[in-house]
C-alpha cells in the first residue's frame, strides 16, 4: 500500500492523479492534499479521500476549509501558508508525493519533499528549471527517488536502459528527442498572433492542461522548459537534446542509441499513463486510458519547429547554454508575462518580447545554490513586471495580473 501527498491537487494534474488512484484502493490511500486557495474544491476532496492532512496556501482559503469540515468526523488536520505546504509534501506517513503545483510556487514544498527522501513524481517542471543542479544535489543527498510525470521525460524514461545513473555516453545514448504538438498556433498567420486571445492560446488541440501550462505550449516555452527539465533529470548536455513537433501526439519522446536504434514511447495524450506508470514503477497498473488502436491512426509526422513562430523555443535552448542563472530568469518572466496575458494585461507576442528584454537587462550571474536560484528568481520578476508596466511587491508579485 503505497500512502501519497498530492501537491496541487485541486488542478489538471491533480484531477488525472485522483482519478487514478480511486481505480485502486487496494494499493493507493491519499495522506495529504495541498493547493493554493480553491477551498470548496479541497473540502469535496477530503470528503472523498480522507487525507491526514489538507494544506492550502491562502490562510483564509484554509480557515474557510477548517469550518467547512469541522464535524464532519473527517480524520483531516487543516494546515496554512508555506510551512503547510511543506508539511503536507514532508508528512511522514506519505512514502509517495506528487509534486503538481504551477510554477516556482512549486520549488520549495517539490525540495522539501526530496530533501525528506520521499519517490517523488515530479510534474512540476518550473521546480527542476530553477533548481537545477542544487535540486538534483539535495534529492541524492536525501535519498529520494525521482520519477518524471510530463509525458515527454516520462517517455523518455520508459525507454532508457533499466537502472539508467545519468550517464548518456555509457549508456550508448545519441540524443534525445522530445515531441511537442506544436500547439494551437502551428498553422496560424505569424501576423495574427500577436492579437489571440487567452481563450484560443488555451484551446490545445491534443491536451487538457491548466492554463499557465496551455499557454507555455502555445508559444512552446513548454518544450523549452521541457529540455532544460532533460538537461538536469537526465545528465544529457543540452546539444543532444532535440525538439520535433509531431502534431498528433501519439510518440511522446524517444530516444536514439548510438547503433541506430530510435525507440519511442506511444499512447493517448492522457496524463493518467504516465501518472499511472510512475505511481506503480516498476509494476504496471491500470489507467484508465483507452487503448491506442494502431490501425486507426491515418498517419504520424513530423516537423522542425519553425524558429521565427517559435522564438521562446530559441530563447530556452539559449539560456540553457548561457548557463547560471540565466534558465531561472527566463522561467521567472515567463511566468509574469503568462499571468499577465491571461489577465488581459499584456499580448500574446509579449510574451517572447518580455523573457527576451528581461534576459538582455539582467547581467549574467551565478547560481550555484538555491539561495543565488531564487534571488535571481525575485529580480527577474521585478524586471519583468518592470518592462510590461505592472506594479509588484518587493518579492517581484505582480499586483494587478
Ligand atoms: N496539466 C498537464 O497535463 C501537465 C502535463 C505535464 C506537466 N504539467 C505540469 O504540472 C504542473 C501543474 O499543472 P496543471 O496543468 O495541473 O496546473 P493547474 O490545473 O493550473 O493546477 C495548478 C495547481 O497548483 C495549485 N497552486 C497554484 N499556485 C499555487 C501556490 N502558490 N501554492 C500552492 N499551490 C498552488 C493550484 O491550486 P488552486 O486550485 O487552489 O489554485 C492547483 O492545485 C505544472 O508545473 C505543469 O507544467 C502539467
Amino acid at each position: 500500500m503505497r500512502r501519497v501527498s498530492l501537491l496541487g491537487a485541486t488542478g489538471s494534474i491533480g484531477d488525472s492523479t485522483l482519478d487514478v488512484i480511486a481505480r485502486h484502493p487496494d494499493r493507493y490511500s491519499v495522506e495529504a492534499l495541498a493547493a493554493h486557495r480553491n477551498a470548496d474544491k479541497l473540502a469535496s476532496l477530503c470528503r472523498r479521500f480522507r487525507p491526514a492532512v489538507a494544506a492550502l496556501l491562502d490562510v483564509d482559503a484554509a480557515r474557510a476549509l477548517e469550518r467547512d469540515l469541522a464535524g464532519e468526523g473527517l480524520p483531516t488536520r487543516v494546515v496554512a501558508g508555506p510551512s503547510g505546504l511543506i508539511e503536507a509534501a514532508t508528512v511522514p506517513g506519505a512514502d509517495t508525493v506528487l509534486a503538481a503545483i504551477v510554477g516556482a510556487a512549486g520549488l520549495e514544498p517539490t525540495l522539501a519533499a526530496a530533501r525528506a527522501g520521499k519517490r517523488l513524481l515530479i510534474a512540476n517542471k518550473e521546480a527542476l528549471v530553477i533548481g537545477g543542479a542544487a535540486f538534483m544535489q539535495a534529492a541524492r543527498a536525501g535519498g529520494a527517488t525521482l520519477l518524471p510525470i510530463d509525458s515527454e521525460h516520462n517517455a523518455v524514461f520508459q525507454c532508457l536502459p533499466a537502472g539508467y545513473e545519468g550517464e548518456p555516453a555509457r549508456a550508448g545514448i545519441r540524443r534525445l528527442i522530445l515531441t511537442a504538438s506544436g500547439g494551437p498556433f502551428r498553422q496560424r498567420a505569424l501576423a495574427d498572433l500577436a492579437g489571440v486571445t487567452p481563450d484560443e492560446a488555451c484551446a490545445h488541440p491534443n491536451w487538457r492542461m491548466g492554463r499557465k501550462i496551455s499557454v507555455d505550449s502555445a508559444t512552446m516555452m513548454n518544450k523549452g522548459l521541457e529540455v532544460i527539465e532533460a538537461h538536469w533529470l537526465f545528465g544529457v548536455p543540452p546539444a543532444a537534446i532535440d525538439v520535433v513537433i509531431h502534431p498528433q501526439s501519439v510518440i511522446h519522446s524517444l530516444v536514439e542509441y548510438v547503433d541506430g536504434s530510435v525507440l519511442a514511447q506511444l499512447g493517448h495524450p492522457d496524463m493518467r499513463t504516465p501518472i499511472a506508470q510512475a505511481l506503480a514503477y516498476p509494476e504496471r497498473i491500470a489507467s484508465g486510458v483507452e487503448r491506442l488502436d494502431l490501425a486507426s491512426l491515418a498517419a504520424l509526422s513530423f516537423e522542425t519547429p519553425d524558429a521565427a513562430r517559435f522564438p521562446c523555443l530559441v530563447l530556452a535552448y539559449g539560456a540553457l547554454a548561457a548557463g547560471g542563472a540565466a534558465t531561472v530568469v527566463l522561467n521567472a518572466a515567463n511566468e509574469i508575462a503568462v499571468a499577465a496575458f491571461l489577465a488581459g494585461r499584456a499580448s500574446f507576442s509579449a510574451i517572447h518580447a518580455t523573457c527576451a528584454e528581461t534576459l538582455a537587462r539582467m547581467p549574467s550571474r551565478e547560481a550555484r545554490t538555491l539561495d543565488d536560484a531564487l534571488a535571481a528568481d525575485a529580480d527577474a520578476r521585478r524586471t519583468a513586471c518592470a518592462i510590461l508596466q505592472l506594479p509588484a511587491d518587493a518579492s517581484g508579485i505582480p499586483l494587478a495580473a
